[in-house]
């Protein structure tokens, strides 16, 4: 028996294969309108990878001589081992190889948001949340599409994913239970997204990979309220022993995302390819925790863990139970202080300004993701 943890009715949920709960007559006639305003924005930021008017793949970039991303954003830069190790161009070749591997396994949690929203239509009983899941599985598929053509188009093919990463996102798509998709996938996985493309849009090189990653996020920004939705609407209600369930849950995911980012062996292939041994470059990465600047400059490129860490933080899900896991990794008491606004939501507002004018041919002035997605709240 499957267990289920639903606090409000608009979360109901069944076991996957139970397509006779779907049919029952009385169903039909209840559908919450929460999602609603969510459902419609999406004509706002329409978008299609496959339509140069959007976006351009062709746009061509000096990949031989120029890194896609800064080094600060790739951590094994900051130990001794590898910076000494990797000279002029075979230095720009690392970092972009580092960077086909962050965007092959961002590619990866694409197609796992896919599969996992269709798989949400199959246990969520109400139609407006189904709508909800079922719009967000064909923005999740225009970006398995865009970030396969970007990879296409820099080196021809991504790379295989991660083993941790895919073991967590194989859990994600197959549990039946709502509240580990949803904690999962909409909540950590969104977020770190939301991290990793906000720093990506402000600091990559390439223009096409920048505006890849703001237009991404005029859907990702509803997809994360979708997750806050529910924890607004379910943490509050949990009793102490489904809180630690669903805590526990969000821990184990935060240390398997991180792990899939910082450690060695998930990319041991690329090392080799440079001549590196990934057990040493594991050694370095301990010994550059012990000197303060890398140290410091590491953190730097952990910063991406920000926006999903905030977001658990801000929905009660984070207690002193778990505070230490995210603590050595993102400094608490400065997320506290920031309040409860987004990094990625401007980029977001100004990305679906952009598509307005494109969709629309006018401007349509400011737009505010809080306006478009309020009725949920
Ligand atoms: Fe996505
Ligand atoms: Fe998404």
């Amino acid at each position: 028996m499957v267990r289920q943890i639903t606090k409000d009715q608009m979360y109901d949920a069944v076991a996957p294969d139970d397509f006779a709960s779907m049919i029952e007559v009385d169903r039909y006639h209840s559908r919450t309108t929460a999602f609603d305003k969510i459902i419609s924005a999406t004509h706002d930021h329409f978008w299609d990878p496959l339509d140069a008017k959007y976006i351009d793949f062709s746009t061509p970039f000096d990949m031989e001589n120029e890194p896609l991303i800064p080094e600060d954003l790739v951590p094994a830069l900051q130990t001794k081992l590898v910076d000494e190790h990797l000279k002029g161009k075979e230095r720009v070749r690392f970092i972009n190889e580092v960077a086909r591997w962050i965007l092959s396994a961002i590619l990866h949690g694409e197609q796992g948001a896919l599969s996992l929203s269709a798989s949400l239509v199959h246990v969520l009983k109400d139609q407006g949340a189904q709508e909800y899941a079922a719009n967000q599985a064909r923005e999740e598929a225009r970006h398995v599409t865009a970030f396969a053509s970007y990879i296409d188009a820099r080196w021809g093919k991504p790379l295989a994913c991660g083993p941790t990463l895919q073991s967590l996102l194989t859990e994600m798509v197959n549990a039946p239970e709502v509240y580990k998709k949803i904690v999962g996938m909409q909540m950590l996985v969104e977020g770190l997204a939301m991290g990793a493309f906000a720093t990506f849009f402000k600091e990559a090189k390439d223009p096409v990979l920048r505006h890849l990653m703001q237009l991404t996020m005029t859907d990702e920004a509803f997809h994360h309220k979708f997750g806050k939705i529910w924890a607004d609407r379910t943490v509050p209600h949990l009793s102490e022993e489904e809180h630690n369930i669903v805590e526990d849950w969000a821990a184990e995911c935060f240390q398997t995302l991180l792990f899939n980012l910082v450690n060695p062996e998930q990319m041991k292939d690329l090392y080799a390819d440079f001549g590196l041994d990934w057990e040493e470059v594991m050694a370095a990465f301990l010994e550059a925790a012990t000197d303060d600047e890398r140290r410091a400059r590491m953190e730097e490129s952990t910063d991406i863990f920000r926006v999903l860490t905030k977001t658990l933080l801000n929905a009660g899900i984070i207690t002193d139970r778990t505070r230490d896991i995210y603590a050595t990794y993102v400094n608490m008491d400065e997320l506290k202080a920031e309040g409860s606004s987004m990094v990625g939501d401007a980029i977001a507002e100004e990305g679906i300004e952009f598509l307005q004018k494109v969709n629309f041919g006018k401007d349509m002035g400011e737009y505010s993701l809080d306006n478009a997605a309020s009725a949920a709240e």
